[in-house]
């Protein structure tokens, strides 16, 4: 497979992933990109020295196309692709929601689809993406989307079902850790440290319980009672948030965000 790679919607994932395939080698003359407005293509010309073209000339050009427009613009872009576009050319989906038919049905008969559920730790090369295969989607289409994911973080295969359980847990997940860092921050005020002090020790907590989840194999379980000692500090902790029904509000949070996502991608809106 020759390696010409257009990103078409090169906003802040699509930059993400530009930047990060040009850290792990991609040679900027194998790389095209496209933008909606010319201030825009300038300036990822400038910082990235890449080719900026327009969405038709990428899709004569490119081998494999990656799509990272918003969900709402993807109907526009394909309509305006959909007459350029080789059957043989490898498209890549980045947008949350848009199942791999959508694609199929808007393109021509047989073109390979992929879609990838990406967060947004790609903007620091820690994302999760998440990797799912069209119909006419081979092996070597979704290897080839994991190389050019894998610039940014973690890559996992699933069937297409599981996209939006995916979207619940990677998707959405950051958001989840971004709300209990504020509300352990607004606790530690509640105790009466400064604020910028209270985030500081929560961030590196987590950060270092992340290490830890990561590396050490460990179950999560056990890591959590390597420093719950009994009758101490961390079990009181531990019962206030049973008692608060915690554990019961990140399984309803996450089926609620699963359920969304359903919605969304069979196209309900509101
Ligand atoms: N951000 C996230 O948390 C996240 C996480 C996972 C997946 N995603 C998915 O990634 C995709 C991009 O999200 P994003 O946050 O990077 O959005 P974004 O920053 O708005 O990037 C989209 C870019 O596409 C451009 N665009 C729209 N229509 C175009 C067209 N016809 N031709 C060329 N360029 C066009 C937009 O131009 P303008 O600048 O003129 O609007 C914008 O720069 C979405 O589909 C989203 O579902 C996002």
């Amino acid at each position: 497979m020759s390696q010409k790679v257009a990103v078409l919607g090169t906003g802040k994932i699509g930059e993400a992933l530009l930047s990060g395939m040009i850290r792990a080698g991609w040679a900027p003359a194998d790389l095209l990109v496209t933008a909606r407005r010319p201030e825009r293509a300038e300036e990822l010309r400038t910082r990235y020295g890449v080719a900026t073209v327009s969405n038709t000339e990428a899709a004569k050009t490119a081998d494999t196309l990656i799509l990272t427009v918003k969900p709402q613009d993807m109907g526009a872009l394909l309509d305006e692709l959909a007459p350029h576009v080789p059957a043989d050319r490898l498209v890549i989906s980045g947008a949350a929601g848009i199942p791999t038919s959508f694609f199929e049905e808007r393109l021509a008969t047989g073109t390979p689809v992929v879609r990838v559920m990406t967060n947004t730790p790609a903007l620091v090369d820690e994302a999760m993406s998440v990797i799912s295969a069209g119909s006419h989607a081979t092996a070597e289409h979704v290897a080839h989307a994991e190389e050019i994911f894998g610039a940014v973080g973690k890559t996992l295969r699933v069937p297409e079902s599981q996209q939006d359980a995916c979207t619940a847990l990677s998707g959405s997940g950051p958001a989840y850790f971004f709300y209990l860092v504020e509300a352990m921050t607004d606790a530690g005020i509640l105790l009466g440290l400064p604020r910028d002090k209270a985030h500081d020790l929560i961030v590196q907590s987590a950060i270092g319980a992340a290490v830890m989840l990561r590396d050490s194999g460990e179950h999560p379980v056990k890591l959590r009672e390597n420093v719950t000692s009994p009758a101490g500090t961390t079990i009181n902790a531990i019962r206030e948030l049973e008692n608060h029904g915690v554990r019961a509000a990140l399984i309803a949070a996450l089926e609620a965000a699963r359920d969304r996502s359903r919605e969304l991608a069979s196209g309900k809106k509101d």
